[in-house]
């Protein structure tokens, strides 16, 4: 079949088993929290990636044992590590991807706003140094809020002079998965095919799965809408709950960040057909400018928004987006005020 390393449908896979025959890969990334419980299994997928050459790993802790143990893995990609502030703009040198994962997570009981004061300041710190350091690099927010931290970030890259929304992307792909996983238990199907465009924000309500949009078509019926919605929106609570004070998800996170940068590197590499959903600036939603929903992947980054699912939704999906509208704006519009307020 045409897929898989992470997920991902391969149009054109016989091209890709050469290249990793090859060793040949040739994209550079940097992941920025690379020592934490996001970062870490995050950066050995990475490294059995055969689009990547270099992998560079930040954190303000150090990295020195993940460098060394990921270094011993006999894949090409050749991993160097960078702590502390001093050697962050190292870590950036000639990334054609930076994955931001610093940050705080999830206790029982917070919301994903809660992290927002500490996240806010991480990701406008370590983004500055991204448009100091790896200008043109896409950039991949994985610290929470997304709804907020993905604003702040281009915020910090207009005041810099360094913002092409093409290549700023809030990474939502857990949702997608989450959702496929879970419509795929429910309805009995292959997991390998299921396909659900989760789209809106990346916080609770504001998650909407398009179970109408699904793949293949399956019919719902209306208890099952409302289960499978409100398990895909409260699935990190389900994870920080289990984990009861240890964190929150890691390893699903890094799973579905590792099939996004690699959708995001055959886009860069010139594959053609390379579709997933993110939170990008957007005009699908005219009252919200940042919006998550399926996006063409190209040589620069996004290629285009797909506003197509939006149409023809069902009652309860439309009613879903009609009521994250407000919560979302709010959260789009605190994460500029931060950042304006401090310029
Ligand atoms: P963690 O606490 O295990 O790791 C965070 C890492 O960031 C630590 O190694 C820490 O030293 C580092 N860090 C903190 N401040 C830093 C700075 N200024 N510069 C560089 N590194 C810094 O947390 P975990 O579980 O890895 O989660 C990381 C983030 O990812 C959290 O904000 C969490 O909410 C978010 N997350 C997002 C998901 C999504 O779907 N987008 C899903 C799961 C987690």
């Amino acid at each position: 079949s045409a897929t898989l390393r992470w997920g991902v449908p391969r149009p054109r896979a016989a091209k890709r088993v050469i290249v990793a025959q090859a060793g040949a890969g040739s994209y550079k990334v940097a992941i920025l929290g690379a020592a934490g419980g996001v970062g870490e299994p995050l950066s050995l997928l990475i490294k059995m990636s055969p689009l990547v050459s270099a992998l560079h790993l930040y954190d303000i802790a150090t990295v020195n044992g993940v460098t060394a143990d990921l270094s011993h893995c006999n894949t090409p990609v050749e991993v160097a590590g960078f702590t502390g502030k001093e050697e962050l703009a190292g870590s950036l040198a000639g990334a054609d991807v930076v994955v931001i994962t610093a940050g705080v997570p999830r206790k029982p009981g917070m919301t994903l706003d809660d992290l927002f004061s500490t996240n806010a300041g991480i990701v406008k710190e370590l983004v500055e140094a991204v448009a100091d350091h790896a200008p043109g690099a896409l950039i991949h927010i994985i610290t929470n809020p997304v709804n907020s931290t993905v604003p702040i970030a281009a915020e910090v890259l207009k005041w810099k002079g360094a913002y092409d929304p093409r290549k700023l992307f809030g990474v939502t792909t857990l949702g997608v998965v989450r959702a496929n996983a879970f419509v795929a238990a429910t309805k009995g199907l292959p997991l390998a095919d299921v396909d659900v465009p989760v789209v809106g924000g990346h916080a609770g309500t504001t998650i909407v799965p398009l179970l109408s949009k699904a793949r293949p078509k399956a019919a719902f019926t209306d208890e099952e809408v409302e289960e499978l919605t409100a398990r895909v929106q409260n699935a990190g609570t389900e994870v920080v709950e289990a984990k009861a004070g240890a964190g929150s998800a890691t390893l699903s996170m890094a799973y579905a960040a590792a099939r996004f940068l690699e959708a995001s590197l055959r886009g860069l590499d010139g594959d053609a057909d390379v579709y997933e959903c993110a939170y990008v600036q957007s005009q699908v939603v005219p009252e919200l400018p940042f919006f998550a929903s399926r996006v063409k992947l190209g040589r620069e980054g996004v290629e285009e928004v797909v506003g197509s699912e939006l149409r023809g939704l069902s009652e309860y999906e439309a009613r879903a987006l009609e009521a994250l509208k407000p919560q979302l704006k709010a959260s789009i519009d605190k994460g500029i005020a931060l950042v304006q307020q401090q310029q």
